[in-house]
């Protein structure tokens, strides 16, 4: 990986209650005893429901916490069931994954995205923004244009960089057990980092994560693709263990 912060992301998705506070508990421990040594962030993801309840318990908090989606209007508004950029921010979080696979799925589009990460920005949250190619995209050799629409059609030249975090999810490797052969991930990497160098015509390098059945195991071997700045973890976020497994060659 780069000498760059190296990020290590947690998506819980729909997982969780009060009872889970002993695994943020455990992974805070573990960071806050090893915070010395490496420049490692890790960021849990978590049900807005647990936002502030972690926040509030978490002692000397090494841990970031962050929401996993949010309305794209600002404030508040008539908007049965929703929660914008803005409560989640008071709640505590200080990160937030837009764009990602399940919520397109269910019907997001990429103007509905650019809303909500402009609605994020505008409340200074630390926006992960998920990009990736379904298999039949990757089939037909498209992986590259999928990506590149994806960033040009929800990240607008005047949204602050600084604050977004790129993840390359491939749809097909979500909670499937398969990843990227390691050529291919690195390939695809340094595509996005040289596309939005482009793009944006900045100098500075963007931070693009991987995302996609990330474990303990296979994370050694995607470490080797030296341009990756962190994961974006799903499943083995939801356990302390297999999350402390992932990141603790990054904390001795
Ligand atoms: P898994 O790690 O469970 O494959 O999920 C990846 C993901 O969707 C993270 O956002």
């Amino acid at each position: 990986m780069t000498n760059k912060l190296k990020y290590f992301i947690g998506n819980w998705k729909m997982f969780g209650d009060f009872n889970s506070f002993k695994i943020i508990d455990k992974i805070n421990r573990y960071t806050s005893k090893h915070k010395r040594s490496k420049k490692s962030k890790v960021v849990l993801c978590v049900p807005n429901i647990l936002i502030d309840f972690f926040r509030k318990k978490l002692k000397h908090r090494s841990v970031s916490i962050g929401a996993q989606n949010c309305h794209h209007e600002q404030g508040y508004g008539p908007f049965t069931g929703a929660v914008s950029a803005g409560m989640l921010k008071k709640m505590g979080a200080e990160y937030i994954i837009l764009g990602h696979s399940e919520n397109r799925a269910e019907g997001e589009n990429s103007s509905l995205i650019k809303k909500k990460v402009e609605s994020a920005l505008n409340q200074k949250l630390n926006v992960i923004f998920c990009i990736g190619e379904k298999y039949q995209d990757k089939k037909k050799g498209k992986t590259f244009s999928v990506i590149k629409r994806q960033i040009k059609e929800s990240i607008e030249k005047k949204f602050n960089k600084n604050k977004i975090i790129f993840a390359y999810e491939p749809v097909w490797s979500i909670g499937t057990n398969k990843v990227p052969n390691i050529n291919e991930l690195r390939a695809v990497i340094k595509f996005i980092k040289n596309d939005l160098k482009k793009s944006f015509k900045t100098k500075k390098t963007p931070t693009v994560l991987y995302g996609g059945s990330v474990n303990q195991k296979n994370v050694k071997s995607l470490s080797l693709v030296g341009e990756i700045d962190g994961f974006l973890i799903g499943g083995a976020s939801q356990s302390a263990k297999k999350f402390i497994d992932i990141i603790k060659n990054y904390y001795k």
